[in-house]
């Protein structure tokens, strides 16, 4: 078991690459806390965990939120006695914007879920993780950190195209990884970030169920298909445990050739 006896918190864990990373981390001996908006999708992995005999306990919150942000560190430590390892998953793209909102009011909110929430989670758990002797935090960036959204592609039901806030709130998050990496070094946590292609879930279900973004988006991964949730956990996994011991302040790209091209 790769994470035996490690407690890890996951927000976003109600969905997509949370909730996989949540149910292998469980499988590879964590107890996982798994924190999310949605509280009925948080509560459900954590039940789905628990049925497969794993530990696990949802909190519902909002990475926005400092209070909320703490409040999920709290939940670890309160129900196991400690936290060594972060997944930041919480994220939203401007699709998940409420349709009509201003294009200034979209920003906010996507710079706020993914950049914000990513800090304000991470900023209350390096105490606790530091407090256990070290630990490791794995932010969820993109390829889009590396590079700009593919031209043609419609987001946010089309009435904005690649120029959005989801690459520089990504691009952001790497940043933010160097940074923290070198901060936190000495306190033996190390910080990387995954850069996934287009892998299915809630998150790209509307851009994916049309077929022709979805063949477009398809042909851009020379590996000749999307990703899944499970590839990026199993990165996750990697770099949360010891096997990724000499890495920090890293991205490392899971998308099928995307960037490669
Ligand atoms: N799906 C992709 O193609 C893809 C590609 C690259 C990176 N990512 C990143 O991976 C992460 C997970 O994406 P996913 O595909 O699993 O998406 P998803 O929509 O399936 O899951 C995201 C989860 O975050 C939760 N969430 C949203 N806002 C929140 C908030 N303010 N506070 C707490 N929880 C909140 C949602 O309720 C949801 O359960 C995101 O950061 C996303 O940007 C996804």
């Amino acid at each position: 078991m790769r994470l035996k006896d490690r407690v890890a918190l996951i927000t976003g864990g109600g969905s997509g690459i949370g909730r996989a990373t949540a149910l292998l981390f469980a499988r590879e001996g964590a107890k996982v806390v798994v924190a999310d908006l949605a509280a009925k999708n948080a509560k459900a992995v954590a039940k789905e965990v628990r049925a497969a005999g794993g530990a696990a306990t949802p909190v519902a919150g909002d990475v926005t939120s400092p209070k909320d942000a703490e409040a999920m560190v709290k939940a670890a430590v309160s129900a196991y006695g400690r936290l060594q390892v972060l997944v930041n998953s919480a994220g939203i793209s401007a699709r998940q914007a409420p349709p009509g909102a201003p294009h200034e009011v979209v920003w906010d909110k996507v710079i706020g879920v993914n950049l914000k929430g990513t800090y304000l989670v991470s900023w209350y758990a390096v105490t606790e993780i530091a407090k256990a002797g070290g630990g490791a935090i794995v932010n969820l960036g993109s390829i889009m950190s590396l590079v700009a959204y593919p031209l043609g592609v419609q987001v946010w039901g089309g009435a904005m195209t690649g120029f959005n806030p989801y690459n520089p709130s990504k691009g952001a998050v790497l940043q933010l990884t160097r940074n923290m990496a070198v901060h936190f070094a000495k306190q033996n946590i190390r910080v990387n970030c995954i850069c996934p292609g287009f892998v299915v879930s809630p998150l790209t279900e509307k851009l994916l169920n049309d077929p022709e973004a979805n063949k477009a988006l398809t042909e851009k991964h020379p590996i000749g298909r999307l990703g899944t949730p499970e590839d990026i956990a199993n990165a996750a996994l990697f770099l949360a445990s010891d096997e990724s011991a000499f890495m920090t302040g890293a991205p490392l790209i899971v998308d099928g050739g995307y960037t490669a091209v």
